[in-house]
């Protein structure tokens, strides 16, 4: 074998394991996992696409999500209206590098390129959970949209509180601004997965810092199995 051949299978192997050892330590690796954390840190990349998005049978538009999500939010809105009588819609699922890129210069546009401003409500592009096809804005029908009172509204009371039970979280609380980056969303959630949605609500804090525990325990358990070598 050439030296050059040694060098790329090596390479190769290396990049195999770390590979590996990503997925298990930051689940933001496994972009088809639930747990796959976006921020404006941890960023997706432009060509990122969800390996299966289909269309949320619910009232509303932009329904497109992975198939897990949609059908979790079918069931929420179904219960929302047993329980509460309240309709809700959906008002924006998954949306491409492309469409956030619009979005977000629309914002930089209407707040005169002021981007502290633009970011208080839109990530820019890579930054959006919505490029995952886990996320859901949510509104109440015949409400205003995309408004802090939908947390006042028979649906938006609902819905925080009842969202886990779905595998939903809210996903930019109020008063969690300093760690998520964003202003209080009450209509934005993120599935994540039934057991993990109420662990995380049960914690009551933001997913950023559950993820943090969260990858804490997989470290301290792989070392574990490494010292069981
Ligand atoms: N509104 C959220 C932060 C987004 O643009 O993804
Ligand atoms: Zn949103």
């Amino acid at each position: 074998m050439s030296v050059l051949n040694t060098i790329v299978s090596l390479a190769a192997a290396a990049s195999m394991m770390i590979g590996g050892a990503l997925v298990e330590i930051a689940p933001q690796h496994n972009p088809n996992g639930m747990l796959f954390l976006v921020n404006r840190q941890e960023m997706v990349c432009e060509a990122y696409v969800p390996v299966e998005l289909v269309e949320a049978h619910v009232p509303g538009s932009v329904r497109r999500m992975r198939p897990e999500a949609a059908a979790a939010l079918e069931e929420m809105f179904a219960a929302c209206k047993e329980e509460t009588g309240a309709t809700l819609i959906s008002i924006s699922g998954y949306r491409d590098y492309q469409k956030q890129t619009n979005i977000y210069r629309r914002k930089l546009r209407s707040v005169k390129q002021n981007v502290a401003k633009a970011q208080e409500y839109v990530a820019p592009p890579g930054a959006s959970e919505h490029h995952t096809g886990l996320a859901m804005d949510i509104g109440q029908r015949d409400k205003k949209h995309l408004d802090a009172k939908f947390a006042d509204t028979k649906g938006g009371i609902w819905c925080k509180e009842n969202c886990w039970r779905f595998g939903f979280i809210l996903r930019y609380g109020e008063e969690w601004e300093d760690i998520t980056g964003y202003k209080y969303e009450p209509w934005h959630f993120r599935y994540v997965g039934k057991e993990k949605a109420k662990e995380i609500t049960e914690a009551n804090v933001p997913y950023e810092t559950w993820m943090t525990g969260y990858r804490t325990e997989i470290i301290k358990g792989l070392l574990k199995e490494a010292e069981g070598e």
